[in-house]
């Protein structure tokens, strides 16, 4: 099959908008592959921190970027042989992550790598130029937000889960930067793309989200057959 047959669901949107997770469901639901493109400048945070490589090194993160050995199974990440898909969900690993993002030479060295991840019989992806830049022909573009309230009290809320002391003033001063740094940023900003389908989940629910991403694609699939 010609690889630029396969399907892709691209989803684009600023951090804690919930894309990971509507993104997993959509995957799992079509049976579909699942790539979080955050989770790889979250690994190149994660390794330049630990070696204390300064985060506006930009030859030394493209090294990293082009060295990683990561192995990707299901929910699980695995950086050489240690298991790190809830280690680089820490805010540290995000704030770093927004901060190499900024870096041209290392987000050229992970497309082909986020690129292979196009494999039969589809693929859902999420990050902030999945639509822009990685997959410019995906078959369904999504831009999806939140307001910055309502997205921190979601990770607030994900974080108490996990039993981690978190202040909400905190997380959405976070937040805030964040959003600031990844959509004024030269390369690859965080903005919705023409011909994305915009959805503010400010109301709405997971299951909501996830089924109005399904009946578009499932409206696309009917017209191409
Ligand atoms: O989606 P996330 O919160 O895990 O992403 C962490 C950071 O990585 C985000 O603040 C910006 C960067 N990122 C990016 O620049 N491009 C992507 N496609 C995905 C993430």
């Amino acid at each position: 099959m010609d690889i630029n047959n396969i399907p892709v669901i691209a989803i684009d949107g600023p951090s804690a908008s919930g894309k990971g997770t509507v993104a997993q469901l959509v995957s799992e639901s079509l049976g579909f592959h699942y790539l979080d493109s955050g989770s790889l400048y979250r690994l190149v945070a994660l390794k330049a921190i630990r070696i204390g490589i300064d985060l506006n090194d930009e030859e030394a993160l493209e090294n990293i970027a082009q060295n990683l050995d990561v192995t990707f199974a299901g929910r699980k990440i695995q950086l050489g042989v240690e298991e790190v898909a809830d280690l680089i969900r820490q805010e540290i690993y995000g704030n770093g992550a927004s901060k190499v993002a900024g870096h041209p030479r290392l987000r050229e060295a992970l497309l082909d790598r986020q690129r292979a991840f196009r494999k039969d019989p589809g693929l859902v992806t999420d990050g902030r130029d999945m639509c822009s830049v990685v997959f410019p022909d995906a078959t369904l573009k999504i831009f999806l937000t939140a307001t910055p309230e309502i997205r921190a009290k979601r990770r607030y809320k994900q974080l108490m889960k996990k039993g981690e002391g978190v202040n909400i003033a905190t997380i959405l001063e976070d937040i805030e930067a964040r959003d600031k740094r990844d959509s004024i940023r030269s390369v690859a900003p965080l903005k919705q793309s023409k011909d994305s389908i915009f959805i503010d989940t400010t109301l709405l629910n997971i299951t909501e989200v996830v089924n109005k991403i399904l009946k578009q694609h499932s409206e696309i699939s009917n017209k191409s057959i």
